[in-house]
């Protein structure tokens, strides 16, 4: 088989720029290890920025997050038992974050995927990159006990942080960064009614940080942090509701709609950054070259920035023959990543209690949260990175 762009992973990544390089007539194939039913199994986070949503639209598939994504003017901070509500919108001349589960973008990408008649190789084994650093790369897989070669100009890897791109790199060529925190977050899903529907809810209490989002008017995402080697067996849904409410201020405690559980899981969190982004012609994006804690909502995010730069630059190549675009790629997606990664750190060091920490620590946290949702300038800080920096910030 040959192609222009080969794609590694079916995840949004991957399903996003095979989108946009369809809409400006680039070939590429898509292959994927899962079944596209375990890709949706994958509850992940759900807050895009415009950018993304603007994406989406350019990529055909913004119907249905226009129609059924909630949009949010606000957050809520809550610390001390007391809410600060933090007027995002009014603090970025207008500027919005829309409630939208990561799996339903991965739905509507697929659909439109398969509506184009594209090609998508699922339960793809024993995936394997080769000669990127020359002229013609090629893809090698197998399916149905069969080996399979694709040949192409160049390889996307979008094939998230345990993808074989990143680990088929020299390693001399790469250079990893990396910050494990010492604690996960326990997340819930259940049918049942968002205790805040008009803006998300972030709460630093002595009793670890929690979390009150959203996927629609009927369906709620609830975090608790927890220690790291806690099991989801651990975790009744009962004791999950009875830890969310002593989290929150008394007010929104005694509002918590809960229902049974239809999702339970533990995530890990971590800040990680490889570096460079490019190795001739294969492309690093989404988690496959770094990873946020979920703290700042900016996973998914990075993801879709990322893809917008590959795309334009993979169009500059074909349609403008210039190769300008692809060899900034690695500096400009980098560039936002870092900004990302910074605000996610920093979120993520705020709201949450810290084994190691004891008393001066935890009274500079206090402090800066009583600075921050007392200071327009700080707020407005927070603000404009949760809504989504530019994509040419700084350039
Ligand atoms: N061969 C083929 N496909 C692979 C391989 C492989 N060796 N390894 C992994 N994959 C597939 C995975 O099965 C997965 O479907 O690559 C896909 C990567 O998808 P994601 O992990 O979702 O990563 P990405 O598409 O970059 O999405 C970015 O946004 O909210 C965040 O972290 C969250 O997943 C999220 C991300
Ligand atoms: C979610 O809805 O899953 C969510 C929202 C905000 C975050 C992280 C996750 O910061």
């Amino acid at each position: 088989m040959r192609t222009q762009v080969a794609i590694i992973g079916a995840g949004p990544s991957g399903l996003l720029l095979g989108q946009l390089l369809h809409k400006a007539g680039i070939d590429a194939v898509i292959v994927e290890r899962q079944s596209g039913d375990y890709v949706l199994g994958r509850i992940r986070a759900g807050i895009l920025e415009q950018i993304t949503v603007d994406l989406l639209h350019e990529a055909g598939v913004g119907q249905r997050v226009q129609r059924e994504g909630t949009v949010h003017h606000s957050i809520e901070l809550v610390y001390a038992n007391t809410r600060h509500p933090i007027d995002v919108t009014g603090l970025t001349r207008g500027k919005v974050v829309t409630a939208y589960g990561q799996t339903e973008v991965t739905r509507d990408l697929m659909d439109a995927r398969q509506a184009a008649g594209l090609t998508t190789v699922y339960e793809a084994s024993n995936v394997q990159v080769h000669e990127f650093d020359g002229s013609h790369p090629r893809v090698t897989y197998e399916k149905d006990g069969k080996k399979n070669e694709i040949q192409c100009d160049f390889i996307a890897g979008c094939d998230g942080f345990h993808g074989v791109c990143r680990a088929s790199v020299p390693r001399g060529a790469i250079h990893e960064f990396e910050k494990v925190y010492p604690f996960g977050w326990l997340g819930v899903l259940a049918e049942v009614a968002p205790v805040s529907p008009h803006a998300i809810v972030y709460a630093n209490s002595e009793r670890g940080f929690a979390l009150c989002s959203m996927r629609s008017l009927t369906r709620s995402r609830y975090y608790v942090q927890c220690p790291i080697d806690d099991k989801v067996s651990d975790w009744s849904d009962e004791r999950f509701w009875d830890e969310l409410r002593l989290r929150l201020d008394p007010d929104m405690a005694g509002r918590i709609v809960t229902g049974p559980s239809i999702e339970k899981s533990i995530a890990p969190l971590r800040s990680f950054v490889a570096e460079p982004m490019r190795f001739g012609r294969l492309f690093l994006g989404g988690d496959a070259a770094h990873i946020v804690p979920p703290t700042g909502a900016k996973g998914l995010n990075l993801a879709a920035s990322d893809v917008k730069y590959l795309s334009s630059a993979l169009i500059e190549h074909y349609a403008e023959k210039s190769d300008a675009g692809i060899d900034s790629y690695s500096q400009r997606a980098l560039a936002r990543v870092w900004r990302a990664e910074r605000f996610s750190w920093w979120l993520t060091s705020l709201l949450h209690r810290f084994p190691d920490t004891a008393g001066f620590g935890q009274k500079i946290q206090e402090a800066e949260l009583d600075y921050l949702v007392h200071s327009e300038a700080m707020s407005r800080s927070l603000a404009e990175n949760y809504v989504g920096l530019p994509l040419d910030f700084g350039q």
